[in-house]
């Protein structure tokens, strides 16, 4: 078991009708907020006016029309720009993982002078950042409990997981009701997020008995209950499952004392989006069995095998190699089942860039570190594989 130092400060309401209690967790803070959203599911669900009334005693600034796959300019600079101007004491996000994962990205520029490009690229330690309170309205990314943001920039193709232990939210506030209203679509790309999160922590050289527990039935959790959140969409007790469990995916919570795994696939999806801002969790469900595939070997052999009879109940008398193949295929089944495209052309994506996207990956990612490392031309064959 490995060593490791974690703290989570931040505070989780759950349930039904929990905003209530926004005014009390507001009133910790000064009267100026910058409420950030995106582009108007929050207004269609009523949950806009419902802040609005219950905020009425504070200044309320407001950055509109952030969009998935965030991106710096201008969500991220419009944003600190606000927050200076208007000496904002506090940032509400109420929206999806994008307009949390800007509103972070906001926090920490708004306490910085210099370009807040600096800090998100790693150049310049944060020394602060403003409080963030945030009401979640889709399940996947779990950025309501982590410290990492994600932010585009269009002109490099960057798209960097900017992580700084200030960015945890103050609050986080989980209605699953708010979820009813997400398309089957963002339903299913939500479950693969939080599978992949699970994923990447679970594949490692050194895992304990505890983790492996937790990851298992993360698994089995979000496909029981994603399946019946894409049946019926106002299913609660499913999306209340759906939700805690996105919640649990990226903290780290799920590897605490696990050898590191260097999230591949999250490295080689963030270049997907970044060159062509697809859907998050839809180009991680399309490399996942590819990248399955690709590390399978008598060294990563006994990871699938456990993956294998305790996610899919496989028959443990199989030989290994069966149960492993099958694992991935199910893996594969999985996705298709809840509606997500299979194949990168689905999304868009042909074979025009995927020398330049390998070429991108392998230089930024550090995957040569991971798990199972791969070098460019490994990165280059799932990529093509998964055509
Ligand atoms: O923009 P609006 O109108 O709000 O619509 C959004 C958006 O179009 C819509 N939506 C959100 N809540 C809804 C709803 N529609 C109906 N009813 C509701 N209640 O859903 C669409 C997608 O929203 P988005 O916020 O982009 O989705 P998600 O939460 O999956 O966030 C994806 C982003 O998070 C990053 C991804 O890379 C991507 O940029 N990630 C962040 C992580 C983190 N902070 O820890 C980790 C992840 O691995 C991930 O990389
Ligand atoms: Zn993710």
């Amino acid at each position: 078991m490995q060593n490791f130092d974690y703290q989570t400060p931040t505070r989780l309401i759950f349930g039904k009708g929990v905003i209530a209690k926004l005014p009390e967790v507001m009133r910790a803070f000064g009267p100026k907020i910058l409420l950030t959203y995106g582009g108007g599911s929050i207004k269609k669900i009523g949950l806009y006016q419902k802040v609005h009334e219950l905020l009425k005693d504070f200044e309320i600034i407001e950055l509109p029309g952030i969009q998935p796959n965030p991106k710096y300019d201008p969500s991220v600079l419009d944003g600190v720009r606000l927050c200076k101007e208007h000496k904002i004491d506090v940032i509400l996000s109420v929206g999806g993982g994008s307009v949390l994962d800007c509103s972070k990205a906001i926090a920490a520029g708004a306490c910085y002078d210099g370009d807040p490009w600096d800090l998100i690229s790693y150049k310049v330690k944060a020394q602060a950042a403003l409080p963030i309170v945030d009401i979640i309205t889709l399940a996947a990314t779990g950025s309501e409990y982590d410290c990492g943001g994600v932010i585009s920039r269009t002109e490099t193709n960057d798209k960097i997981g900017y992580l700084d232990r200030h960015l945890f939210p103050h609050t986080s506030f989980l209605d699953p009701t708010y979820t009813f209203t997400v398309s089957k679509k963002q339903t299913a790309a939500g479950i693969a997020d939080a599978m992949n999160h699970t994923m990447e922590q679970y594949f490692v050289a050194d895992a304990t008995l505890l983790n492996d527990g937790f990851c298992e039935s993360m698994f089995r959790s979000l496909m029981t209950n994603g399946r019946k959140c894409i049946e019926n969409p106002e299913d609660y007790t499913a999306r209340a499952e759906m939700m805690l469990a996105c919640t649990y995916g990226c903290n780290g919570i799920l590897a605490l004392g696990n050898s590191k795994s260097g999230w591949p696939c999250h490295g080689i999806e963030h270049a997907l989006s970044a060159y062509y801002d697809i859907t998050h969790g839809e180009g991680l469900a399309i490399i996942t069995p590819r990248w399955m595939k690709h590390i399978l070997n008598d060294r990563t052999l006994p990871r699938f095998v456990k993956y294998g009879i305790n996610v899919f109940g496989l028959d443990a008398a199989l030989d290994p190699w069966t149960i492993a193949e099958k694992a991935i295929d199910e893996t594969y089944a999985f996705f298709e089942s809840i509606g997500i495209p299979m194949h990168l052309r689905e999304v868009g994506i042909d074979e025009s860039r995927l020398d330049e996207m390998a070429h991108h990956i392998a230089v930024n990612e550090g995957l040569d570190q991971a798990y199972a490392p791969l070098t460019e031309k490994d990165i280059k064959e799932i990529l093509v594989a998964s055509l």
